[in-house]
């Protein structure tokens, strides 16, 4: 009886997690029509309760932090890593950071209650060099803090990520990539340094021309077990208020794949690339190419032509873009729209959770509500919501090789069915004559010629797969296994804040752990640090659940 009262409330949440949201979201809505008249309209966007809740908990907690310097905060830290040193070596709990799970992007769980949690408080933008174009931040800096301080001063970042709550110091630890890699790679390679407090309390300034130069390869992709991370300094590139937006319909598989080759420079580094490049994949044979370019909107023609997409009751970007499928056509996006013009709909993450949520009645009304944060999402995620988060649905981003992708397209396409999918472009380079870090160099033959990297690109593939939609048949264990395969066969890697469902054994033949576990043992990271893969496993048996639902059905 019980058991039946659980399944059938399982089935109900599954059914309905757009209601079940929508209750939740909704109390926010009696706050909402005050602050729609008084308040800036912008303000209201992000206003939710939760949300409402964090401001206030993270404002109280800058404003008592703002009486402290930089190098106050660190020693702060330096010293708690130190006292814990201090206790007998067998009676250890490992370290890690003391951010909450539920305010990580990441899909899995990581236990920290095991482990002895360092207070990591530090949320200022330090410095703005401009003479080095390099910006200098605290890792808990958000990606929507950073554009508000640098667009207005004509710079961007030169690779962010399109969600405004990822923090730049989890960026730098996972991986960040977006539109612009094409130009300059992933998130790690516009960074000039990291500052870290490390297992044995000691207080260093990593980067690629000092002694330290092979702990800054591994500390990309290494998830917060080499160090704490407490600044960094970043690459910027100026940029204009606007960008110039061009789409471009494909009407076959052929088709978008070759001109995605051409127009990222991967056939020719002399090719004259756009300064975004991304395509959105609607169908084997349907997609829409998006050429971004930096601009001024200086005569009345070109302001005709402007359209914010981040206003809450704009469809959510993917749809609109959609609608340039098959005439094409072009437009003007302010500068932080671009940026973060995914944020509202968590590319399309939210479809599968509200699946009315694009209505314009809807998104007139509650529009504004959304995203629900991700934050709130995790925060509200029990175990059976945790077990369709990769039986039901899919989320994954992974890094292949570009000229690969007319197989990527239908290797995702038999194992999900999960339309749309998302191509970025992203140069990823062989660092071949310096020390190599987690990534192993890209196979030759996708070098792109005369250059040290090749091009590949991130597919997205995130929602509910077709075969679940259908309530056809699905295994997840198999499904992910393969694509794991897949992605290993090619040379390519899959992004570590996703479920994982590879052994131990075939994540070290996906990652080059050489040079990674030489740097734990000279940095006393053993004993200090979880490893890597203890880390960003799942905190579940993937593989058995997923074995065992697709057995249910
Ligand atoms: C739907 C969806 C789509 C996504 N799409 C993309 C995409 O297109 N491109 C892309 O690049 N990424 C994408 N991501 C992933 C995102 O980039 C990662 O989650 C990224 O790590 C940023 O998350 P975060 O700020 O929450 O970092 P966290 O998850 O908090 O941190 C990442 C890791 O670094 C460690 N860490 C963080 N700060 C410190 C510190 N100060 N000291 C030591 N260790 C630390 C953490 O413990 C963790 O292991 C996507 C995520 C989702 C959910
Ligand atoms: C900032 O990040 C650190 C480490 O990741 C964490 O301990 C802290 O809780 C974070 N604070 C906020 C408000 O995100
Ligand atoms: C997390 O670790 C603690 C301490 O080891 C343990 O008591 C607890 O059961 C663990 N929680 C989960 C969900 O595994
Ligand atoms: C998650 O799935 C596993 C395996 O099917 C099952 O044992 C467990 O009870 C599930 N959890 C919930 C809360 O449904
Ligand atoms: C699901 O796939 C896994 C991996 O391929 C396989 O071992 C398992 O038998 C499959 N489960 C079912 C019920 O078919
Ligand atoms: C998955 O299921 C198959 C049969 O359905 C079984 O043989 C296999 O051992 C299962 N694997 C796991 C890890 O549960």
């Amino acid at each position: 009886m019980g058991f039946q009262l659980k399944q059938f409330l399982i089935q109900l949440l599954e059914d309905n997690r757009g209601l079940v949201i929508l209750l939740f979201c909704l109390p926010a809505s009696f706050v909402s029509p005050f602050f729609l008249f008084l308040g800036p309209i912008r303000t209201a966007l992000h206003l939710q309760i939760f949300d409402l809740f964090v401001q206030l908990r993270q404002w109280l907690h800058r404003r008592y932090l703002e009486k402290s310097t930089h190098q106050e905060r660190v020693e702060k830290i330096r010293k708690k890593v130190e006292e814990w040193k201090k206790q007998p070596k067998g009676q250890r709990k490992l370290l890690c950071t003391a951010r909450p799970n539920w305010q990580s992007l990441s899909t899995t769980f990581f236990n920290k209650s095991a482990c002895e949690r360092i207070e990591i408080d530090l949320f200022e933008v330090l410095k703005l060099d401009e003479k080095n174009m390099l910006v200098e931040v605290e890792p808990n800096v958000t990606v929507r803090e950073i554009c508000q301080f640098l667009n207005p001063r004509g710079y961007t970042l030169a690779v962010t990520l399109e969600i405004g709550d990822a923090t730049l110091g989890g960026l730098a630890f996972g991986v960040g990539m977006t539109t612009y890699s094409h130009k300059v790679g992933l998130y790690q390679e516009t960074i000039e340094e990291y500052e870290l407090v490390t297992g044995d309390a000691k207080v260093i300034r990593v980067r690629a021309d000092n002694e330290h130069n092979d702990l800054f390869r591994c500390l990309p992709w290494s998830h917060g077990t080499l160090g704490f991370l407490v600044s960094l300094k970043l690459r910027i590139v100026p940029a204009k208020p606007y960008i110039h937006m061009k789409y471009i319909p494909c009407f076959s598989q052929n088709e978008y794949c070759d001109e995605m080759m051409r127009l990222s420079g991967a056939l020719n580094k002399n090719e004259k690339v756009a300064d975004f490049v991304e395509a959105t994949i609607y169908d084997t044979d349907k997609a829409v190419i998006m050429l971004g370019k930096f601009a001024d909107v200086d005569t009345w023609q070109k302001r005709l032509k402007v359209n914010d997409v981040c206003w809450w009751w704009k469809p959510w970007f993917y749809k609109h873009v959609e609608k340039f499928h098959p005439q094409g056509g072009e437009e003007y996006i302010p500068l932080q729209s671009y940026l973060l013009r995914h944020n509202r709909a968590i590319f399309w993450v939210l479809e599968s959770m509200i699946p009315f949520g694009n209505h314009p009645i809807f998104r007139l009304f509650f529009g504004w509500l959304c995203p629900p944060k991700p934050a709130f999402l995790k925060f509200t995620t029990t175990n059976a919501v945790r077990n369709m988060t990769f039986t039901k649905q899919v989320f994954q981003d992974i890094v292949m090789p570009l000229g690969t992708l007319k197989d990527q397209v239908d290797t995702a396409t038999r194992l999900f069915d999960a339309f749309p999918l998302l191509v970025y472009p992203c140069r990823i380079y062989d660092h071949r004559r310096g020390p190599q870090g987690q990534l192993r160099s890209p196979p030759e033959k996708y070098m792109v010629p005369d250059t040290n990297y090749a091009m590949f690109n991130d597919l997205g593939v995130y929602g509910t797969p077709g075969f679940v939609k259908r309530r056809e048949k699905y295994n997840a264990t198999y499904a992910m296994r393969s694509m794991e395969k897949f992605t290993r066969d090619v040379g390519g890697y899959s992004f570590l804040y996703a479920d994982i469902f590879m052994t131990e054994d075939e994540f070290e033949e996906m990652f080059d752990l050489t040079l990674y576990n030489k740097v734990r043992t000279a940095y006393s990271c053993n004993g200090a640090f979880p490893t890597l893969y203890d880390k960003i496993k799942p905190e579940v048996d993937v593989i058995k659940i997923g074995n065992d639902t697709a057995k249910v059905d």
